[in-house]
């Protein structure tokens, strides 16, 4: 592989805190959920329209030291499609997990054309698709956003931005009084965001908050794990990213021997798009 992104859950299994569900396996742990190169090896016994030489982008579901931060990569069929045309590796290798992760939020959460997502932590990888896969649906989306995003968010197809903490609910509420119908929670303000959805409602949560809830509200927590040989909607996700209607967001490559310098920018908060280890 050529290219492997770096997201906020690379930065827990280097710094410990995913220790315990580690130590299942033996070490080394090598994070890494998604990537991008080209193929150059395909099993014995596997169907596949792909073809060696192909480039394609991967989903990665890291047990010990198959994690994607890594020159060669072996992974399921069904984690594997085409990189969309037009995109370098970088940029297709910040799609596969955050855009799967986006998909199964909005198939939870089941909202009908014309109801309103809110999306917390809009301008982050998650958020965003969040955001432009909910849009390309027919919801109304309302996102926050600080001021310096707001026009960011605005152009990734929120029809309302309002100003992100933690009174967003609050902010909502002023916009939409009754609640609205879904909430995707990239920002994890889990409680803290829970009044914003309308009575019986439902909750996307993306680090495991399952509530306590109220009002009748669903809290469906998201693993992307679940998702990562869903094949037709990766594919699917490629699709949309050749039609423009995902957006595609590096924010800096790096070489593999400055990947803490990646992590360390991810940790203090404040990028936009995707940080990618190049290879
Ligand atoms: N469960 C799963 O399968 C799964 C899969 C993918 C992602 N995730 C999780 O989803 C979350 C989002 O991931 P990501 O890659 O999109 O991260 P990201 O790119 O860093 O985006 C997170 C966004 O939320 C904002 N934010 C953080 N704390 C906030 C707060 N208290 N109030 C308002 N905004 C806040 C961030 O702003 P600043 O940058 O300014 O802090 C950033 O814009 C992460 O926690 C990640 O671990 C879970």
């Amino acid at each position: 592989m050529t290219a492997a992104t770096v997201n906020p859950t690379d930065t827990y299994v280097r710094n410990g805190a995913r220790a315990d569900m580690l130590k299942q396996w033996p070490p080394p742990y090598v994070p890494g959920m998604d990537a991008a190169g080209v193929l150059d090896e395909i099993g014995p016994d596997v169907q596949t329209d792909l073809a060696i030489g192909d480039r394609v982008m991967a989903i990665v579901v890291p047990r010990g030291s198959n994690g994607a931060y890594a020159e060669q990569l072996v992974v399921p069929a069904d984690s594997v499609v085409r990189a969309p045309r037009g995109a370098s590796d970088a940029a297709a290798s910040t799609l596969p997990m955050n855009g799967l992760t986006a998909r199964q939020t909005l198939d939870l959460l089941a909202l009908s054309p014309g109801e309103t997502l809110a999306v917390t932590g809009a301008a982050g990888c998650y958020g965003g698709y969040v955001v432009q896969l909910a849009k390309a649906e027919g919801l109304r989306v309302i996102a926050d956003a600080a001021e310096a995003d707001e026009q960011l968010v605005r152009d990734l197809g929120a029809d309302v931005v309002v100003r992100r903490g933690d009174d967003v609910a609050a902010r909502i509420r002023e916009v939409v009084p009754e609640g609205v119908a879904g909430l995707a929670d990239g920002a994890v303000q889990n409680e803290l965001v829970l009044p914003a959805v309308r009575d019986n409602g439902a909750f996307a949560s993306v680090r495991g908050f399952s509530g306590p809830s109220e009002r009748g509200i669903r809290i469906h927590p998201v693993w992307v794990g679940t998702y990562a040989t869903e094949r037709a909607k990766l594919d699917r996700l490629r699709e949309l990213a050749e039609k423009g209607v995902i957006t595609l967001r590096v924010a800096a490559t790096y070489p593999p021997d400055r990947a803490g310098e990646a992590h360390r920018r991810l940790e203090a908060g404040g990028t936009r798009g995707r940080l990618v280890i190049t290879f």
